[in-house]
């Protein structure tokens, strides 16, 4: 049995889902400076005052918690997680993994150094749509994956936290420069590319036109060229005035493509070459028609109400599997750092008129000479 403590109100969304695994994990402890959080957090979790706190090291001292979930804004992810490893607990922690690139490196040294698991809460990758694409992937549909696009448009101009005041959005995500909240749409498209590994990018922007003297651009383009040579590209849109695209993608192969529905009754489609249909390729079938090649867990219907189309409930599936079986998770430190280190790169890209950054070596055990930003 797992015992979790979380930090930040938007941890609500494994509640259902550590919920539907009781013999697995249950939630011992919430902490959030709010005290209307924890007030929610007795009614809907059922904790008492004992498991209730507003500072956070309290938590990790008093609780009876094995693992902690962060869900507190972007610039107490690192701070958090290090406490919770030096504590001697296990972490989850939301998106980005950090907002500076010195982060990243303390955080994989504290992950290495607890011998904890860490897992990256890229729920995104969790989508059944996503998880559907990955496993025609895998299964050659496509034939071999050499460009793949996401797009994350979620105006976001309007969003204050709870109570209706300017939250951390303002600063970390409209009010920083670059595609500084990226990982929604990379994760899902770098998972296409097996092992492979972002080596360099360059970001650019159409410029600021917005009229709310926020300090990112209208939008970012970000391309990112792997290892193997292949592109992958993002946009990431928190300002424009259009409606929400958080989930849109592209994967083009050597067989066919996929692409994500983008509004206005569009949905999810297909296109691909076949041994009996050769022309395959040149017209739309719905992604739906290949349901039945769902990863079989995602039939079972476990993640039934759980957020983003039940993917929440296998993310946290997959944090305890990984505490029972002592393995790092797909989703490990190394993946939060190198997918995160594209934000950070990409303000420096896009405030030097798209200059190429190559992106450190995060993987486990590279010499020093790999762990510094190279023009
Ligand atoms: N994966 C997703 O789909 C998804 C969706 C939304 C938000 N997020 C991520 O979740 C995180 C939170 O986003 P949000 O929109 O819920 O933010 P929010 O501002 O609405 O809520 C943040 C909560 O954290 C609490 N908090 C802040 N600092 C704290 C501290 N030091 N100690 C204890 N509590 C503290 C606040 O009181 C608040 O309740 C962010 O990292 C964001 O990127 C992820």
């Amino acid at each position: 049995m797992v015992k979790i403590g979380i930090v930040g109100a938007r941890g609500f969304s494994i509640v259902s889902a550590v919920k539907a695994m009781p013999e697995d994990a249950r939630i011992t402890a919430m902490c959030d400076l709010d005290t209307e959080c924890l007030e929610k957090a007795k009614k809907e979790i059922g904790l008492d005052d004992s498991m209730c706190f507003r500072v956070y090291e309290d938590m990790l001292e008093k609780a009876d918690i094995d693992a902690v979930v962060i869900s507190t804004p972007m610039q107490c992810h690192v701070p958090q997680a290090i406490l919770a490893l030096q504590a001697g607990k296990h972490v989850m922690c939301e998106v980005t993994a950090a907002v500076t690139m010195d982060e990243l490196w303390w955080l994989i040294e504290n992950v290495e150094k607890s011998g904890k698991i860490y897992m990256y809460a890229e729920n995104y990758c969790y989508m059944p749509s996503v998880q559907l694409v990955r496993t025609m992937v895998k299964q050659g549909l496509f034939g071999e994956i050499y460009y793949g696009e996401g797009e994350y448009t979620h105006n976001c101009t309007e969003l204050r936290n709870w109570h209706g005041k300017t939250g951390w959005r303002s600063y970390w995500q409209m009010g920083t420069r670059g595609s500084f909240y990226p990982t929604h749409s990379l994760g899902p498209v770098m998972q296409c590319f097996d092992d492979d590994r972002i080596v360099e990018i360059a970001s650019f922007s159409p410029g600021n036109h917005n009229p709310y003297g926020l300090r990112n651009d209208d939008l970012t383009q970000t391309l990112c060229m792997l290892e193997s040579g292949k592109l992958v590209k993002i946009r990431v849109d928190t300002i424009s005035p259009r409606p929400h695209a958080m989930t849109y993608y592209q994967i083009q192969g050597t067989k066919g493509c996929y692409e994500a529905a983008r509004g206005l009754g569009d949905v999810d489609k297909i296109a691909i070459s076949t041994d009996e249909d050769p022309d395959g390729c040149n017209s739309w079938k719905p992604l739906s028609d290949f349901n039945h090649l769902l990863p079989d867990r995602y039939k079972e219907g476990k993640g039934e109400g759980a957020g983003h189309g039940g993917g929440d409930y296998y993310i946290v599936a997959d944090f305890i599997d990984a505490i029972k079986t002592g393995v790092q998770p797909e989703l490990n430190v190394y993946k939060a750092a190198e997918w995160t280190s594209v934000a950070l790169l990409s303000q420096l890209s896009v405030t030097n008129n798209g200059r190429i950054f190559q992106v450190p070596n995060f993987r486990a055990g590279m010499p020093w000479s790999e762990k510094r930003i190279k023009i």
